[in-house]
Formats: structure tokens, sequence, C-alpha cells
């Protein structure tokens, strides 16, 4: 199912005997190895010999390999050096501060340091609410991991896992303006993890946990939020939850039909099932099935933990139990959190008319999206190369910008479930049909939209709890 992609794009630097079929011959050599040219730029020219540099899309490092093997394969032609365009873009990391202030005079320095920032430093200890007017609190967050359920890679280590923790700093600063910090914790101790970030607390407005595995991240997540007067939203959970609940809404308006009259079957009980289940019980369906790697969830199962037990509570009216082909037949609707190529199409052949699959497992989702849409109305996966992707990207920025602006000291699933609908609406019904349920993340109306709908919902403008009060020295400040 592999196509190539940027994620695998290489710069193959070749030298290569002057001819006039050359550049041909080269860009052939190429296509016949299934790599996709994306740029031919000649850099030397002499009358025996030019350098030119060609950048293509691979499928995976060794098909990389392959496509530089069939270019030294042509006569007089040496690929002298190949770069791998992703790991260009990594050198020495994505983010990095800059100062907002000019540092240019004695001036300056005595006003943005030593003296004059002591006279702040003293307004802020008299009233610490005012950190979020005077430092950079108002609009910073942590982007917290330990490393253990890194993208589909794992327990990879903090320091593996700061790769993705920048670009998710990056994709918050790009996309709602804010200001995020990668924070890998070297423990995978929950009570280490919990008191670190509970010190490391006043710096921040806000905490979003990223790939904790579970069951761990629960328990984490909530005595945090007991703990902290600032929001703490798992992403993993939360905003995936969002975007499904979303995408689940235009998926029924595009089928015609009601949540409450639709059986939903969620395979996949981990830290992404569970918050889907948990938010869309919010949305009063039928009935929700939950299924995981030892068959449907009932409430009579051995050994759960308390995440387990509540879902068991919570989900099966009927009280079924079996496999995944049980759980399926009759369903309106498929959601994958779990596992790669776990669905078949008899399984997807036996659910209700006008179905709905969400196969969301990443990078291979549980049935073969092409396959799913031989008998389903609407498909939707997490990859990009195919229509209705289900990208945490859709939520995540928007609702940190609306509960900073909201100077929001916690979240709760009203917010949740107002960015689901705000998000759902960013995609007008003259736009609505089975191939397009969500909106693109280049969309300017996605972060927009959510921040408005969290921030209303967080008591929206006004400043909650401290936030409101101002020090006698703030009073001639202006925001
Ligand atoms: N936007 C998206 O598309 C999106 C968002 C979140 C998660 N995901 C994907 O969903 C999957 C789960 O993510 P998570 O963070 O919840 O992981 P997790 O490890 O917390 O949970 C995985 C769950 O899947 C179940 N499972 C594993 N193998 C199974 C099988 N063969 N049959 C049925 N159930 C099985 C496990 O029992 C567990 O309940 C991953 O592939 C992840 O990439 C996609």
């Amino acid at each position: 199912m592999a196509v190539p992609g940027p994620g695998y794009s290489i710069t193959m630097r070749v030298s290569a005997p002057p001819s006039a079929t050359v550049a041909g011959d080269l860009t052939t050599a190429v296509g016949q190895a299934g790599g996709v040219i994306t740029g031919f730029d000649v850099v030397e020219s002499a009358n025996d010999a030019m350098v030119v540099d060609i950048s293509a899309n691979a499928q995976s490092e060794d098909h990389a390999e392959q496509i530089t093997e069939a270019l030294n394969a042509l006569d007089g032609v040496q690929v002298r050096k190949v770069s791998d365009r992703t790991f260009l873009v990594h050198l020495g990391g994505k983010i990095e501060v800059q100062s907002k202030v000019p540092l240019r005079t004695r001036d300056d320095l005595s006003r943005a340091y030593t003296p004059g920032v002591a006279r702040v430093s003293m307004a802020i200890a008299k009233n610490p609410d005012d950190a979020r007017r005077l430092t950079i609190k108002r609009n910073t967050i942590a982007v917290v991991t330990d490393g253990t359920a890194v993208l589909g890679l794992g327990d990879i280590g903090p320091a593996a896992a700061l790769p993705v923790m920048e670009g998710k700093a990056a994709l918050f600063k790009r996309f709602a303006g804010v200001d995020a910090w990668p924070v890998c914790l070297d423990t995978t101790d929950t009570e280490e993890i919990i008191r670190t970030v509970q010190l490391l607390a006043p710096v921040y407005a806000g905490i979003n946990l990223e790939d904790i595995s579970a069951p761990r991240c629960f328990e984490i997540e909530a005595r945090l939020r007991e703990m902290l007067d600032i929001p703490v939203f798992h992403d993993d959970q939360h905003g995936t939850a969002i975007v499904v609940v979303a995408a689940l809404r235009n998926a029924l308006r595009v089928v015609g039909k009601d949540m409450s009259d639709c059986k939903i079957v969620v395979s996949g009980v981990g830290a992404a099932g569970s918050a889907i289940i948990r938010l869309l019980l919010h949305n009063k369906p039928k009935d929700i099935v939950a299924v995981d790697i030892n068959g449907i969830v009932t409430r009579d199962r051995a050994n759960m933990d308390t995440n387990m037990a509540q879902i068991a509570e919570l989900t099966n009216a009927d009280g079924a139990a079996g496999k995944l082909s049980d759980a399926i037949a009759g369903a309106d609707v498929f959601i994958g959190v779990s596992a790669p190529n776990i669905l078949t199409e008899a399984d997807v052949a036996s659910m209700n008319s006008d179905a709905v699959v969400f196969a969301l497992a990443n990078p291979d989702p549980e049935i073969d999206p092409l396959l799913a849409q031989q008998h389903a109305a609407v498909v939707a996966t997490g990859r990009s190369d195919y229509p209705n992707q289900i990208n945490n990207v859709l939520a995540f920025p928007g609702v940190f910008r609306g509960l900073l602006d909201a100077q929001a000291h916690k979240i709760t699933d009203e917010m949740l479930l107002a960015a689901a609908e705000a998000l759902a609406d960013v995609v007008s019904p003259d736009q609505l049909n089975s191939s397009y349920i969500v909106p693109s993340v280049f969309d300017e109306k996605v972060a927009t939209s959510v921040a408005r709908a969290v921030s209303s919902a967080a008591g929206g403008g006004t400043k909650t709890g401290g936030g409101a009060k101002e020090s006698a020295l703030l009073s001639d400040v202006r925001d």
C-alpha cells in the first residue's frame, strides 16, 4: 500500500556524461525504479561531464537505495552523494527561542534584565496571577512526554521522542500562535512524572501530555488535572476524540443517519479508543461496543484496570460477547484505533447499509481503505494519502489557543464537545460529501473556529479565576 511520499525524500548528486538524452535517461531510470521526481537541477556543466541534483520521493529507505542503484547502473553515471531531505530538515532542531524585546543599549538591558526586571519580579511575588500578564506564561505550554508511545514506534525513550515533540511545538506555533516547548522526561515512573510536571508548571499556562503509554496516561492526566490550576490535555486521547467525533457527525450527515440510531463498534480501548468512547457517549449513540485484543469488552471480564472497568460499564448495553467479527455484524459505524489489517472485507459487508468505517491505526489501517470502500459509504483513515484524514492537528492548536485566550484553569468535556462541533461545522453543507467530512488542516478557519468555541465554553473573553485580578502596578499596562 506504500506510495512514494515526501517522508522518504532524497536528493542525489549525480555526475553523468553530457548527451542530448542525458536528462531523459536519468529521469527514466528513477521513474522505472518507482521514484517520483520532484526536482532536477544542473549544478555544474563542462564539455565532458555534467553534475545534476535529482530530488525524488521514495517509499522507504530501501526503496531510496534501489533508486540510487538504478542510476549507478547507467553507463558512465555515478551517484556521488545522497542527502535525505527529511534528516536535513531536522539538523540542529526545528524550533528556537527568540527575544521579543530590543537589547541594543544599556537602557534596554536595564529594563529587560536587571535592575528593572526586579520590580516586575516583585510585582509577581505580590500577585502571582500577574505572571500571566508579565511573562511567557501567558502564551506558553509544555509538551510533556516520557517517550513510551511515540507515533507507532512504541517505547523509544525521551531523546528519540524529541524530534516528534519539536514538530508538535512547531505545529502549535504555525496553526495557532501558541508557544509550546518540548519537555521529554527521563523517567517512566508515574509518580516521578506527576511530581516533575507539578514542579515545572509555574512557567506554563497549559500542559499537553503526549505519547505517554496507556494505562499510565489516564492516571497521570487525572492526577495532574486535580493538582494543577492550568488545563492538562492528553492529545493522544482528547485530540483524537475531538477529530473523530467531528468527522463522525459529518459522516452521519452524509449518510443521513442520527447518532441515536447508530450502533458503533470501537476497536482499541487504549489511549485513543477510551477517550473516543467517552466523548461519543455525550452524543448519545444507540450503543457502543468496545473491542480490544482480547475480544469484545464485557462487564464480567477478569483483571480489568480502572479505565477498562469504566469502559465496560459504559458500553455494550446488550451484553454481547465474542470477537470483532461478532461485534461488527449489523453495526452502523466502525472506529478502529487498534492494529493493522484486523478488519476483513466480509466484516464490512456484514455492517448495516450506508456503513461508516474509520480505520485509523497508523501507519497501516485496520483495513485497506480501498477494500472498505467496496461496502462502506464513508471511509476515513489516519493517512495523508487518502481522503478524510483524521489528523489531531485539526484540534490541538485551536484547543490550546482557546484555553489560553480564556486564561482557563481547567479543561472540561463541554469544551471538547464544543471543539468537535466547531470543527465539524467548518465543513459547510455545500462542501460536505463522502470524501470531505473533515476540513483541510490548512483551512485557516479550523484553528480560529475551534479556539473560539473552546474559549467561549471556558467562559470566553472573561479572565477566569485569579487572572481577572490585576495589581495596582499593572493598572495602566495594556494587553
Ligand atoms: N489521528 C489518528 O488517526 C490516530 C490518533 C490516535 C491513535 N491512532 C492510532 O490508533 C492506534 C492505537 O493508538 P493508542 O494510542 O490508543 O494505542 P494504545 O496502545 O493505547 O491502545 C491500543 C489498543 O488496541 C488494542 N489492540 C491491539 N491489537 C489489537 C488487535 N489485534 N485487535 C483488536 N484490538 C487490538 C489494544 O488491546 C489496545 O486496547 C495506533 O495505531 C495509533 O497510531 C490514530
